[in-house]
């Protein structure tokens, strides 16, 4: 990752470049410290640089494995206090967590629930609250909230999350990234897609736009039935399955697709998987079920797969998230982080300023910062839009 990337997404992002303007002047986190324990890329740069502006003390430190060095290199070389670097041990990025709650933030910006956990088991006073940015933070801290009692609010429950990056953006960068990594056209291929959720929804829209024949499978009727009214085939899962030339799985679920499909799938299908664990497709399985003789790398972030009875079965990234794990990712777009990174910094500020009470703990972004953040996209898209 270039420096002039880095650049690149700060500059677009609009929201953030605004509220960082706002932010110098109101300084709504004067004296105040927050700790933060996400992604560290160049978009959640733009985000603890804004929160910086705003008078914050950040200290912050990554995920477990997607830390990279230069998002590393470039918050230090404006102040922030980066805690680690890229690490894939679980007990180092522990240490790490830990070392950013020593600090003891007012504030935590959390993703995954780690810190609001670590703070439960060494709370330290004046937590004044924080942010959870995933689904699968507020799963493991909700049924903490008679211990948190402190405002908390929850990304991913915004409306705006739900559509414009689940749905929206990771429909296109699924697209983007099944042209990039396999190079190969879209047109009139048959698409199954696995689940018809927001990101479902997305992704069979996006392949559908990019003239390919796509076929949705989902075990929920009410949503198969909102994918046949949305014009999309609904067959059953084999029928699906024996005609794919592509198949993405974006459900959440586990073994969607397992090696008891290989009867199943045609000379030459692509297999990949959208949705967050990498168990929707079941690799390993497939790799050493009866009748694969070999698996190759045959390009980057292809593997495929030889059976004894001359088919081929091609696997994107080894079944992680596709539009994350592949070559050069770029993940969801600029814009939509903008949006949810917008959100974040309003909720935190209303924290900050002891607009929200402890009673609002492990709930959605209320309605008013989704209104504001939906106002301010709108209007930043000029007159015209
Ligand atoms: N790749 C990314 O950038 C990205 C971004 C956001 C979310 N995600 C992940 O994508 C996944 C889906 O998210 P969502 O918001 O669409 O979830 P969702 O809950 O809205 O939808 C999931 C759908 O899958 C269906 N489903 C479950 N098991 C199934 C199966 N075995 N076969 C067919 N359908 C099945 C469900 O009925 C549901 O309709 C999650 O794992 C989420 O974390 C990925």
């Amino acid at each position: 990752m270039t420096g002039s990337r880095i650049e690149w997404v700060r500059s677009s992002c609009r929201l953030l470049a605004a509220i960082g303007d706002e932010f110098d002047r109101s300084k709504p986190f004067d004296g105040l410290r927050i700790g933060t324990g996400i992604h560290l890329e160049p978009k959640t740069v733009a985000l603890l640089l804004v929160l910086s502006r705003g008078g914050a003390e950040v200290v912050s430190t990554g995920n477990l494995n997607t830390t990279q060095q230069d998002a590393v290199d470039y918050l230090r070389g404006h102040g922030i206090a980066v805690v680690g670097g890229p690490t894939s041990d679980e007990e180092q990025h522990g240490r790490h967590l830990r070392e950013v709650l020593d600090a003891e933030p007012q504030l935590l910006l959390d993703n995954g629930g780690d810190l609001f956990l670590g703070w439960l088991e060494q709370p330290y006073e004046g937590l004044l609250g924080g942010t959870e940015e995933t689904t699968s933070g507020r799963m493991r801290l909700a049924p903490l909230r008679d211990r948190i009692r402190r405002p908390l609010l929850v990304i991913n429950d915004s409306p705006i999350k739900q559509f414009a990056e689940n749905r929206h953006a990771v429909g296109q960068s699924v697209l983007e990234s099944f042209l990039r990594i396999t190079n190969r056209s879209t047109n009139g291929r048959r698409v199954v897609v696995f689940g018809y959720g927001a990101c479902g929804k997305g992704v069979a829209a996006n392949f559908r736009n990019a003239y390919a024949d796509v076929a949705v499978v989902e075990v929920d009727p009410v949503a198969r039935l909102e994918a046949l009214l949305d014009g999309f085939r609904v067959p059953d899962r084999d029928h699906a399955l024996r005609a794919a030339d592509v198949v993405i799985t974006v459900t959440g679920a586990r073994d969607v697709v397992t090696a008891a499909d290989l009867a199943f799938f045609a000379h030459g299908v692509v297999l990949a998987n959208a949705g967050h664990f990498p168990f929707e497709i079941d690799v390993r399985g497939l790799e050493r079920a009866h009748g694969v003789e070999s698996r190759e790398e045959s390009a980057d972030g292809i593997a495929t797969l030889r059976l004894a009875d001359g088919r081929h079965i091609h696997v994107l990234t080894g079944g992680h998230m596709v539009n994350l794990a592949g070559p050069h990712p770029l993940g969801n777009s600029i814009e939509s982080m903008d949006l949810g990174f917008a959100l974040q910094a309003r909720c935190l500020e209303a924290v900050a300023r002891g607009r929200i009470g402890p009673e609002a703990c492990v709930v959605p972004v209320p309605a008013d910062i989704d209104a504001s953040v939906a106002e301010a996209y709108v209007r930043a898209a000029g007159p015209g839009a």
